[in-house]
């Protein structure tokens, strides 16, 4: 027997939980695990919406053979080309060598750069392009850089499920629930913002754009490559992909630090507790040398704020404060507000950087940065407490 999960009468999840995979692209943690969510549609004419990892490809084919039995495959629906969903292809063409595959001309491009697809049948689809299954009837809309430049989405509208690829998509296995009310669903808040902002949160424009495409399709179901899916509390999702495509913020603060010795370290937990004292609550504290940055960025994400301090480290910036800097001019993080502290030597580096990249990002800085020499001393203190003050000052005008 097989782990299939209907969304319908015939459509099914035939997708696969990886809860092997230490890091996502190699790159980002997944203490949740992670699931590649592939979707089949069993009518006049059979449709896999996306494939899986290569990992988890014979657990793919024995879910399809399971549903389907000896009938052949006849669509093979790519919303994206990256291998997390399209790492099954060849074997699934193996299986089923009449199988159609179905994308736009830049999925194809892209289907080639990775894979022999010599023996592929393309089917090639535009934005706007309908294919009938039978009774269920696919419409595909191309959704550009959410999250790679062929990505688009499938809307199914006999059922109103909406195939969105990366869209609306989560880090976390599913473990027995498949739907948003089989779940806790608010303990995924965090996986998903996370998943968004490092994965998705750099083509964040684009993701709107793709939202305002949609919005006016009799959505039902929102069904994505990665994690839950939605259909009973839809607006609670479009809530949560509003604010963050849109960039809007909620109150609280972000305070990171690097640190060798201690010193940085001690100005931060000062600025914390004074913004506290100051009625700031939602305060997230990290060392950055110790916390993956794929969370830093998620909250960064989340709060207004981010008061961020290093020590100078051979004339530059902290490494793992310098990747942080690194990742969010990359992604283009808009409209927040920053303070910034630190420590030098005989060298300056860590202030200085952190001011260069509040200037290059274009954030407010809210108070003047203050760098200690070695330790800080008292008036260093003081300093930072101004940063805290003024901080929360801005904070509590902006969201009174
Ligand atoms: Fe889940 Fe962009 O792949």
């Amino acid at each position: 027997m097989q782990y299939i999960v209907p969304l319908t009468d015939n459509i099914h999840w035939v997708g696969a939980n990886d809860r092997r995979l230490a890091l996502f692209e190699n790159l980002m943690p997944l203490p949740k695990g992670v699931s590649y969510n592939a979707y089949l549609i069993d009518d006049k004419k059979t449709a896999l919406i996306d494939t899986v990892e290569a990992c988890k490809a014979r657990n793919l084919l024995d879910k399809i053979e399971a549903v389907i039995g000896d009938r052949p495959l006849d669509y093979l629906v790519v919303n994206h080309t990256e291998p997390d969903h399209s790492g099954a292809l060849q074997l699934v063409i193996n299986r089923y060598p009449n199988v159609q595959v179905v994308g736009s001309r830049t999925t194809f491009k892209l289907l080639h750069q990775f894979y022999d697809t010599g023996k592929l049948k393309a089917y090639t689809v535009r934005n706007g392009d309908n294919l009938s299954l039978g009774q269920h009837q696919l419409h595909f809309y191309a959704t550009p850089w959410v999250h790679w430049p062929e990505t688009m989405m499938t809307f199914e509208s006999r059922s109103g499920t909406l195939f969105s690829g990366d869209a609306f998509g989560s880090f976390g296995t599913l473990d027995g629930g498949l739907f948003d009310d089989e779940l806790d669903i608010d303990t995924f808040e965090e996986e998903m913002r996370r998943y968004f902002s490092n994965i998705v949160g750099k083509y964040a424009k684009h993701a709107n754009k793709a939202i305002l495409k949609l919005k006016d399709l009799p959505i039902k179901t929102i069904a994505s490559t990665h994690g839950p899916v939605w259909r009973s509390d839809i607006p609670k999702l479009l809530k949560y992909y509003n604010d963050w495509t849109s960039y809007t913020t909620q109150k609280g603060v972000v305070v990171v630090f690097g640190s060798m010795y201690g010193h940085t370290e001690a100005m931060a937990e000062l600025i914390a507790r004074r913004l506290v004292e100051k009625d700031i609550r939602d305060i997230r504290l990290y060392d950055a040398s110790k916390t993956h940055i794929s969370y830093i960025i998620s909250d960064i994400w989340k709060y207004r704020a981010l008061i961020a301090g290093a020590p100078t480290y051979d004339a530059g910036l902290f490494p793992p404060i310098e990747s942080l800097t690194h990742e969010l001019l990359r992604m283009k993080v808009e409209n927040r507000l920053i303070g910034i502290f630190g420590t030098r030597s005989w060298n300056s580096g860590g202030v200085k950087n952190l001011k260069k990249f509040a200037e290059e990002i274009g954030w407010e800085e809210v108070a003047p940065a203050v760098e200690a020499k070695g330790a800080a001393t008292e008036q260093n203190f003081e300093q930072a407490l101004q940063i805290a003050d003024s901080m929360a000052e801005r904070l509590h005008e902006l969201y009174p």
